[in-house]
């Protein structure tokens, strides 16, 4: 399986990261094939919202050229796509929200009955951390992300995990706890 984890948060060893590494340490020994894009690491534009890309049926034709559209062309062809992202201010981060706009050069026809998307029933997973509770703080960000990825996008959502209270003590292990359920889920086919 090809996995592809992308970290929304600009800390590179940050809660987020610390809970995709449990999960990609585990992927790996279990020989499947994991890539981790750091978006910060990228270059991507906000969406000028020009609509150019709703004319190309077969590609992500964005008319931006920036590090998004190779990223998009990677998740296409991957098994499974893990987003990751803390909260802040009760959303994304800028840099993930940003990214997950430019995903709408993966739609065509959006709002009318011939509606398609270059990444209908890909694999997809959400992990979420928090400094606060994940009730009435993750919530949102849990129903931009379904909105989005299963709604407009038509993707198969494997699960929606949050690690919330990041900075007590127990971190780790309720990390460990959300990264082997997520492996678990990821592992049952459709
Ligand atoms: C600008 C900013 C806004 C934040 N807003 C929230 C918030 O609304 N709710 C919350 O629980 N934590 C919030 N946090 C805390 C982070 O979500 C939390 O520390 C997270 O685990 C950090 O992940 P990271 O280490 O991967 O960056 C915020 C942090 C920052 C820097």
């Amino acid at each position: 399986m090809k996995v592809i984890t992308i970290l929304g948060s600009p800390r590179k060893k940050g809660k987020t990261a610390q809970t995709l590494d449990l999960l990609e340490d585990n992927l790996i020994a279990q020989g499947h094939e994991v890539e981790r894009i750091h978006l910060t690491d990228h270059q991507i534009k906000g969406c000028l919202g020009c609509h150019s890309c709703m004319k190309k049926n077969d590609v992500p034709g964005c008319v931006l050229k920036d590090d998004a559209v190779p990223i998009f062309e990677k998740i296409i062809l991957a098994d499974v796509i893990v987003y990751a992202s803390p909260i802040y201010c009760f959303d994304f981060t800028s840099q993930f929200k940003t990214f997950l706009d430019r995903h709408w050069c993966l739609t065509q026809n959006f709002g009318t009955p011939y509606a398609s998307s270059n990444i209908v029933s890909k694999r997809v997973a959400l992990l979420i951390t928090c400094m606060g509770m994940a009730e009435q703080n993750a919530d949102l960000a849990q129903e931009i992300f379904e909105r989005s990825m299963r709604g407009v996008l038509g993707c198969n959502i494997i699960g929606k995990y949050v690690v919330p209270l990041s900075e007590a003590p127990d971190f780790k292990d309720r990390a460990k706890e959300i990264a082997d359920k997520l492996l678990e889920d990821i592992m049952i086919e459709d």
